[in-house]
């Protein structure tokens, strides 16, 4: 397998240039724009849980966001799929916040972000055998590195790549070239999607294009599935490395725009929400609970019970008053009373 950088390659042709100026305005666009807004966790939680979706049902982990919050909700439901999903936002996070402390992107963490998606904690691949195949026709399409030394020493050579800035090319085309690299190594016996995918929003954050992980091209790449598949075999084998970066790129650019208008949406409902919130329950109302209501999409008793400090049977007036008032559905699952803001998982589902 080649190694980084690919240096023979020109990443400044007219395409690619015209390409990477769209997407470089859009990503920085939504970045100020993210950051102008309050409530930054409300933004995060509702778009990863998208992305978690999206991501997991390359994979064919097919879920709906019903079923997702019941898993979220740690209430025994369950759903494999959705666990799946719950966990990948975890890995999200759990990423996030070790790029922000160590501002360094190791192999260490991408093995430890497979193991939280995947649980068997089987590691980087020791065995041979692991093939890329056509689910349809059963056709091998792609055999990655099978020897641990090698895999290991492309790892490092990738981690370098990563974490070097010292060379001219420009970090959203570098993103492009590290999921190919990354995808192309395979590292793993399974979640190689997945981790690939997490890895490309820590690459944005730490090098300063956005500050908390919200541009996701799962959702994107769902669309253009044929493509994203074909683009892996074109680059390999007719050294076609433009079309993949314009793809992703591509990518970029759409879903920048997109997760704007995802965000403006959400501002919105939550100022309607606010306005009807206030008039049917003045006396309940407070900032607070406002913003717990949209901090996941559900809640329960003991949630509100810790963030608007209040005792359990005030919590529990407070949200059957909601309920009452059409402004959250109440469902029990098992045990657990669970408590749905439906206008926000509405919104979130039709992205
Ligand atoms: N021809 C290819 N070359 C390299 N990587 C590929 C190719 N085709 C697909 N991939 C990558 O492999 C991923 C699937 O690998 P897998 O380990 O099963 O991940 P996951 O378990 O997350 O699905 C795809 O999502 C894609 O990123
Ligand atoms: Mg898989």
């Amino acid at each position: 397998m080649k190694l980084l950088p690919f240096n023979d390659y020109d990443f400044k042709t007219p395409r690619i240039l015209e390409t990477l100026n769209e997407a470089s305005r859009s990503l920085a666009e939504l970045k100020g724009f993210a950051n102008s807004i309050p409530n930054q966790h409300i933004l995060i939680n509702a778009i990863t849980i998208n992305e978690a979706k999206d991501s997991s049902a390359i994979e064919n982990f097919v879920t709906t966001h019903d079923s997702i919050y019941k898993v979220l909700t740690e209430s025994g439901f369950k759903d494999e799929a959705a666990k799946e999903v719950a966990d990948y936002r975890s890995a999200i996070w759990h990423g996030y916040e070790i790029i922000k402390e160590k501002g360094f992107i190791s192999t260490n963490v991408l093995v430890e972000l497979q193991g939280m998606i995947e649980h068997k904690k089987a590691g980087i691949r020791k065995s041979p055998g692991t093939k890329l195949v056509n689910s349809k026709t059963k056709e091998v399409i792609y055999t990655p590195p099978q020897d641990e030394k090698e895999i290991r020493d492309l790892l490092k050579n990738l981690e370098n790549y990563m974490n070097e800035n010292d060379d001219e090319i420009d970090p959203l085309i570098k993103m492009a070239l590290i999921h190919y690299q990354f995808e192309s190594i395979h590292p793993f016996y399974d979640g190689n999607g997945r981790t690939g995918r997490i890895l490309n929003v820590l690459y944005l954050v730490l090098n300063n294009l956005l500050d908390s992980p919200i541009l996701y091209l799962s959702n994107y790449i769902n669309k253009n599935k044929g493509q994203y598949y074909q683009l892996f075999t074109e680059f390999r084998e007719n050294n076609n490395y433009e079309e993949w970066i314009i793809y992703i790129l591509k990518g970029i650019n759409e879903t920048s725009k997109k997760t704007i208008e995802l965000i403006k949406q959400i501002q919105n409902e939550m100022e309607s929400y606010k306005k009807e919130f206030m008039t049917k329950l003045p006396k309940i109302y407070s900032d607070e609970l406002l913003d717990a209501l949209f901090f996941e999409v559900y809640t329960r008793i003991n949630y509100i019970e810790n963030k608007c400090d209040v005792t359990r049977q005030t919590a529990t007036t407070y949200l059957n008053s909601l309920v009452n008032a059409g402004l959250l559905e109440f469902e029990k699952i098992g045990r657990e009373s669970i408590y749905k803001n439906t206008r926000l998982t509405d919104l979130l589902s039709k992205f």
